[in-house]
């Protein structure tokens, strides 16, 4: 018989681990403390943008497989428990939140039944596994817990979820990690790589690799402040040392930067709790690699400034982009919107475009202009700002563009437009790490 799967905690993670669960052929559970958020899934509908996800949930809905549900007692009798609740930064802290991974855990505890398998997937800093572990089986004695880290990208959720590059499992026993084995058994088929490791090391895996990548950006991102020193240009910089395979060319687009619910949250997280593990020398690095990254906003505001005047009062900016990168409607710590509200709270008129974002946008930074049409945004515009790469800025016609704005100025903040089709169309054109 298929084992029964329970989801606890039905954001962006859990939304997408509970369709896909379902998909691969299990009965589920989506499991939520928010009841709005969970009529709105059992009714098919997803509260953010992610592609493809949409139309899986309401297939797995009328498949008869997936049910959402505020009732714990509803998920009683499952096998397996994933919890997939979110670990944000705490405020005035660079420590993660934990409070609603524990209350999770409290709500399962004492209802689970005796051989079923907690597995945590949320982000979380060594060495909560093992005390989560600790406080079910005081609990629920015949219950066990393991750790099994997500590594899924926006916009590719389903996908990744679907057809992970590899599966970590952090257990303690060889039971646990058989369940997960019958969990993954088509990832196993497709020969997904399989990492059996114990819970401190399967929690590092995730910050680990989110650290390595927030790295690597940052890293380009400093190569792109000495191209902009040195006269170079950091697009053929970055190309050139992309070929050696030992380097790679992904995740080497310079630009304004890395943003979005993870990486930025995890890598100071990472630092807080090697700090109280006495480590703190070894994460040194990672406050350079965070100002790096914030350092970029200020370097387009500078070009900004250079290109305009150093009083932006009044100044029309259109921005395209909100969103903290394309195919996401996601803002939380959004480079883009930062830079943008930077720009109006120093004077400038700025409208902001996105395809996707603007009503969480308008959340978050209700003072700001925004625009449904790429069109209006430009209008009249002084200077245009291209701050999130989505494709439908790639195709826009820089010759029909320069006929609506009123000073043809654009800063490419992410590397990612035709710079010689925009030159060539009479456009004055910035980048950064683009000197030449
Ligand atoms: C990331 C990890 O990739 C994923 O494995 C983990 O599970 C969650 O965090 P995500 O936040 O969806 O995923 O975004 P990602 O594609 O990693 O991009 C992060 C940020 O880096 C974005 O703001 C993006 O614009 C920026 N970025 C990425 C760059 O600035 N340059 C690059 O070359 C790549």
């Amino acid at each position: 018989m298929k084992l029964k799967v329970s989801v606890i905690g039905t954001g962006y993670l859990g939304a997408t681990h509970a369709a896909c669960m379902s998909s691969m052929g299990f009965e589920v559970v989506g499991i939520d403390v928010d009841a709005l958020k969970i009529s709105a899934l059992a009714s098919g509908k997803i509260p953010f943008y992610e592609p493809d996800l949409q139309e899986l949930l309401q297939k797995e809905i009328s498949s008869g497989r997936l049910t959402f549900s505020t009732d714990f007692n509803s998920i009683a009798d499952a096998d397996v428990h994933f919890i997939c609740v979110g670990t944000p930064q705490l405020e005035n802290s660079l420590a993660a939140d934990l409070q609603y991974i524990d209350a999770a855990l409290e709500a399962i505890a004492p209802i689970c039944k005796p051989g079923s398998l907690v597995v945590g997937k949320s982000t979380v800093p060594v060495g909560t596994a093992a005390r989560l572990r600790e406080k079910l089986l005081r609990i629920n004695p015949e219950a066990d817990l393991a750790w099994n880290p997500e590594f899924l990208r926006e916009g590719f959720a389903v996908e990744d979820t679907l057809r992970p590059n590899r599966l970590v499992v952090g257990v303690t026993s060889d039971a646990a990690e058989n369940t997960l084995k019958e969990i993954y058994r088509t990832n196993l088929e497709a020969k997904t790589p399989w990492v059996r490791a114990d819970l401190p090391t399967a929690e590092l895996v995730k910050v680990a690799a989110n650290s390595f990548l927030a790295t690597k950006i940052s890293f380009i991102n400093a190569m792109a402040e000495i191209c902009e020193a040195a006269g170079g240009d950091v697009t053929v910089l970055a190309e050139a040392i992309g070929y050696d395979p030992r380097i790679g060319s992904r995740f080497l687009q310079a630009g304004i930067g890395f943003g979005g619910g993870c990486l930025p949250k995890d890598i100071r997280a990472f630092m807080a709790r090697a700090s109280e593990l006495g480590a703190d020398q070894a994460l040194e690095f990672l406050r350079e690699i965070d100002s790096i990254n914030l350092r970029a906003r200020q370097r387009v505001i500078e070009l900004v400034r250079k290109d305009l005047s150093q009083d932006l009062t009044g100044k029309s900016i259109a921005v395209l982009g909100a969103a903290f990168k394309p195919d996401s409607d996601d803002v939380r710590d959004s480079p883009a919107l930062d830079i943008a509200a930077q720009i109006a709270a120093a004077g400038a008129k700025v409208t902001v475009h996105d395809p996707k974002a603007i009503a969480p946008a308008k959340k978050r930074f209700p003072a700001l202009n925004y625009c449904e049409s790429i069109e209006e945004t430009l209008g009249g515009a002084d200077l245009v700002l291209h701050l999130t790469e989505w494709k439908i800025y790639r195709e826009l016609d820089p010759l029909k563009m320069k006929s609506l704005v009123a000073s043809p100025v654009i800063i490419d903040g992410r590397n990612a437009l035709d710079r010689d089709a925009w030159v060539a169309a009479g456009w004055k054109f910035r980048a950064l790490g683009r000197t030449n």
